[in-house]
């Protein structure tokens, strides 16, 4: 699809959602929880249908001490026929350790904003670039792809707001670097419908609709209003955890990622296809809320619990 289908607000016929809370949700939780329980999770959500799961990062453990266990995650888990596994890597050492554990694609992530990525990843966006190479490199030698994450696309907790064309610049690297999908992270969730549609008009100017992917934490309650926005737009993939886990240990004050419940339900309404159970994913999102002691963020998975 082209920057010109942009404001056609036709819906698509099917939606694929990456599901980020074993990853993105639970590397903000302060209370430990072991790899038996994160691989519980990853299971019932395969079960439940949800066919790519970002199961987990290869960080440094002093840097983000809940995703220590990732290894025995990925070691842990029963893998679906069908279901893409991956794990976030940011330099060679997190991309070895994915590997050693089968982990099926990896991501890479890089910011629109400097002070974030010097925050996130200890760098300017352009030596995270440079550190992404040889891992491009090595994946293509594996025959492994990698996604591409582009973090602060609306606004950023240290600079500020984020403009459009900047976003599209360090998207469009990553893509040409080969990313095959480029995901459009509001991290802190301050974006709106017409800052989003800016930027997304921005993004595709540059990059096809097919290869791009949002990915909105709801901070600020917007997110199904962006998605919405994005899905008008020609995006047919994203990003949400379970429960609405989560949010960046970078971000302050930053919350989970909208909540794929939320996502779901949303879709169903639309007649979207998302090939999730929709039963099946409410329960994973009760067993990971029951270990951490919380009720879900999710209206949608609460409003259901309620009537049970
Ligand atoms: P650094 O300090 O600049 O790098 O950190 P370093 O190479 O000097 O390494 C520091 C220590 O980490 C060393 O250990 C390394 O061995 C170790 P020490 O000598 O101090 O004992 N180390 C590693 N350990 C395990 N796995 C590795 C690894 N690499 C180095 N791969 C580094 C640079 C990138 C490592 C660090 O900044 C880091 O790990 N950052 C992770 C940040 C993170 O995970 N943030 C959350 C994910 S991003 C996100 O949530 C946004 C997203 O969801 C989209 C959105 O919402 O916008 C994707
Ligand atoms: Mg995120």
């Amino acid at each position: 699809m082209t920057a010109e289908s942009l404001t056609t607000n036709q819906m698509p016929a099917k939606v694929k959602i990456v599901e980020v809370g074993p990853r993105d949700g639970l590397q903000n939780e302060k209370t430990p929880i072991s790899a038996q329980d994160k691989i519980t999770l990853i299971n019932q959500l395969s079960e439940a249908g949800v066919s790519y799961i970002e199961s987990g990062s290869f960080v440094s453990p002093k840097w983000v001490p809940q995703m220590a266990t990732s290894a025995d995650v990925f070691n842990g888990i029963t893998r679906a026929k069908n279901v893409t596994y991956a794990a976030l890597t940011p330099n060679m050492r997190g991309f070895e350790g994915a590997i050693a554990v089968n982990a099926n694609e990896v991501a890479i992530f890089g910011a629109a904003s400097e002070s974030f990525s010097q925050k996130n990843i200890n760098c300017s966006i352009e030596e995270s670039l440079a550190r992404f190479e040889p891992i491009m490199t090595a994946a293509k030698n594996a025959n492994i792809r990698v996604r591409g994450y582009v973090s602060c696309v609306v606004g950023c907790p240290y600079d500020g707001l984020i403009d459009p064309e900047q976003v599209a610049t360090v998207a469009e690297k990553l893509f040409n670097m080969g990313c095959y999908e480029i995901s459009l992270g509001d991290t802190i969730g301050v974006g709106t419908a017409a800052s989003v549609q800016k930027m997304l008009q921005a993004v595709s100017a540059r990059i096809p609709t097919d290869n791009l992917a949002v990915h909105f934490h709801d901070t600020y309650g917007q997110a199904l209003t962006n998605i919405y926005t994005a899905l008008q737009s020609g995006i047919t993939v994203v990003d949400s955890a379970i429960a609405g886990l989560g949010g960046c240990p970078y971000a302050k004050g930053a919350s989970g990622n909208v909540a794929t419940e939320d996502v779901v339900y949303l879709l169903n309404g639309l007649g979207i296809n998302t090939g999730i159970n929709f039963d099946k994913l409410l329960k994973a999102g009760w067993f990971i809320s029951d270990i951490l002691g919380k009720a879900p963020i999710s209206k949608v998975s609460n409003a259901y619990r309620a009537q049970r």
